[in-house]
């Protein structure tokens, strides 16, 4: 089956949502943000879901919620740490394109700090940045991977089509 759905990877703050409602409205297909499928498919909070299932069972969920949404004409903003789970990574590759979403932790940082919704900010700086460096090996396993620094969403979203382009020919 020829890979269709775009799936955007990158940590938290990198503008994975932003840039993923975009794109899908310059491609004329459906934007879908897996936190929010998640959330409505449990009818519960990320917050929540860490807090009382556990950070193991919410890779869990987006691994189901990766495989629901591979091979289809859609863009799709993953969460920052869906790449933590292989099984994810296996579906979002098998019909789609995984494209990681690059800036620096000190840019992401100021963006993300003291962010109540996002469980994993809790930690402080310097875990988080652990966290980071941890997760760089995992998101260079993208098929595209695009710096994102000093770029508007707009820029990002032509760098991303010509990426694509240039995949789909290959
Ligand atoms: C997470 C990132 C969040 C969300 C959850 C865990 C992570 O998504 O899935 O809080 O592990 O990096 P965003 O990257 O959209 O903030």
């Amino acid at each position: 089956m020829r890979r269709r759905s775009i799936f955007l990877t990158g940590f938290m703050g990198v503008g994975k949502t932003t840039i993923g409602r975009i794109l899908a409205e310059s491609l004329n297909i459906e934007f879908i943000d897996l936190d929010e499928y998640i959330t409505a498919k449990e009818k519960k909070e990320i917050k929540d879901i860490f807090l009382e299932n556990g950070e193991a069972a919410f890779r869990g969920m987006e691994a189901e919620a990766a495989a629901e949404w591979t091979g289809r004409d859609a863009v799709v903003a993953t969460g920052g740490g869906i790449i933590e789970s292989p099984e994810a990574v296996k579906s979002m590759k098998e019909k789609g394109y995984v494209i990681y979403l690059q800036a620096s932790f000190p840019i992401l940082y100021e963006r993300i700090k003291g962010d109540k919704t996002r469980p994993l900010t809790a930690v402080g700086k310097e875990a988080l940045e652990e966290r980071f460096t941890q997760r760089i090996t995992l998101y260079e396993k993208a098929d595209i991977v695009l710096n994102t620094e000093n770029k508007t969403p707009e820029q990002v979203v032509n760098d991303i089509k010509t990426s694509l382009a240039d995949k789909r020919k290959t």
